[in-house]
């Protein structure tokens, strides 16, 4: 299960919000991958999918959008991190979450963790002092 601590706090409302929306979608993925019956998950699934898109526009546009009006030095290896989140996603067949559920559902859970862990934890939070100087909360 995903849980959120104070500790994964970039101290910007807005993004921390955003951030909180993809520990939803964990969450989603986490329950419907737990489950061991033989209930069909793909709507479930395809809906996670959807929210993961989704996130991707808007919040990654939303931090990029700051990172460049405030002249943060590494926007592009940044950017570059969310151009691979973006690939990966869009690489998820859908004819292939019928047949294989659980296995998709398994493989975008480890995805999620490593994210929060490589990009939320690392990438995000290097732009947090930068920010914050600038006056952005
Ligand atoms: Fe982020
Ligand atoms: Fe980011």
């Amino acid at each position: 299960m995903f849980k959120w601590r104070d500790s994964f706090s970039v101290n910007i409302k807005s993004i921390d919000s955003q951030h909180k929306e993809l520990f939803k979608t964990g969450n989603l993925l986490f329950e419907v991958v737990d489950i061991k019956d033989d209930v069909d998950r793909y709507d479930e699934i395809i809906e996670a999918l959807q929210n993961l898109r989704d996130y991707a526009v808007y919040h990654f546009g939303y931090e990029e959008k700051l990172m460049k009006e405030n002249g943060y030095p590494d926007f592009e290896k940044h950017k570059k991190q969310h151009d691979a989140f973006i690939k990966k996603i869009s690489s998820i067949d859908e004819e292939d979450v019928d047949e294989k559920q659980q296995k998709i559902g398994m493989d975008l859970i480890i995805f999620i963790a490593n994210w929060i862990e490589n990009h939320i934890l690392k990438t995000d939070m290097a732009y947090k002092d930068f920010l914050n100087q600038k006056g952005i909360y």
